[in-house]
């Protein structure tokens, strides 16, 4: 049971009565165009959450997603999670969305620098990596900001609605987290 507390959010384990909030989230065309799936139906996002909720009791654990909930007014605003793959499990591939009403207001960076710092510090990762859309300025801005440096930029690797896209990969290592963790990376203030 993961319970991670920032300055302004929780990061909790999501429950079946969440399914409303969530929904409400991915079925925005601003978050759905990123994740590049249609909106999902109520129902669908019931099934994701009973998966999530059936994947954080296997041993070992290999998916976190997690719900971010204000602590103000303890509303679902979004969901970040890393997928752990990789050589003896210690990679961590990042996921997120956040509810269109709260973009721009600082918290997925407040979220993710949790999540992280929870990868490194108690699961023993050793790198964790995100793929970014280049015209998803503000996701690969906070991955950015959290410390993580741009190390790849992928051209055409991906069809998505009939488009080929590039992808900015995103990665850090747990040797650099700790300084890191603390300032935004050079790529994201020269952008
Ligand atoms: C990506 C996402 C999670 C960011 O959440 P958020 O809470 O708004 O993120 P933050 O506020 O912590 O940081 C976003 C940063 O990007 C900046 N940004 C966003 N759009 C921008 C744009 N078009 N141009 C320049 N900067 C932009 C914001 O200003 C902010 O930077 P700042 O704090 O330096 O001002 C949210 O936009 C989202 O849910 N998008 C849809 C789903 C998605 O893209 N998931 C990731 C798939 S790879």
């Amino acid at each position: 049971m993961v319970l991670l507390p920032t300055g302004r959010l929780l990061l909790r384990e999501f429950i079946l009565d969440d399914a409303p909030a969530l929904n409400a989230i991915e079925v925005h065309p601003d978050v759905a165009r990123w994740v590049w799936l249609p909106g999902p139906s109520l129902e669908d996002t019931r099934r994701t959450i009973e998966f999530l909720i059936a994947s954080a009791a296997e041993t070992p654990r290999t998916i976190y997603t997690l719900a971010i909930v204000t602590k103000a007014d303890d509303r679902l605003i979004g969901r970040c999670g890393f997928d752990i793959t990789g050589p003896e499990s210690t990679e961590g591939v990042v996921g997120y969305a956040m509810h269109r009403d709260y973009w721009g207001q600082g918290y997925m960076t407040e979220a993710v620098r949790a999540l992280v710092g929870f990868g490194f510090g108690k699961l023993n990762l050793h790198r964790v990596w995100a793929e970014a859309d280049p015209r998803n300025i503000g996701s690969w801005r906070v991955l950015g900001k959290v410390g993580m440096r741009r190390e790849g930029h992928l051209i055409e690797n991906a069809f998505e609605n009939g488009d080929w896209c590039d992808s900015y990969i995103y990665a850090i290592l747990d040797r650099e987290w700790e300084g890191a963790s603390r300032h935004p990376h050079p790529d994201t203030i020269a952008q």
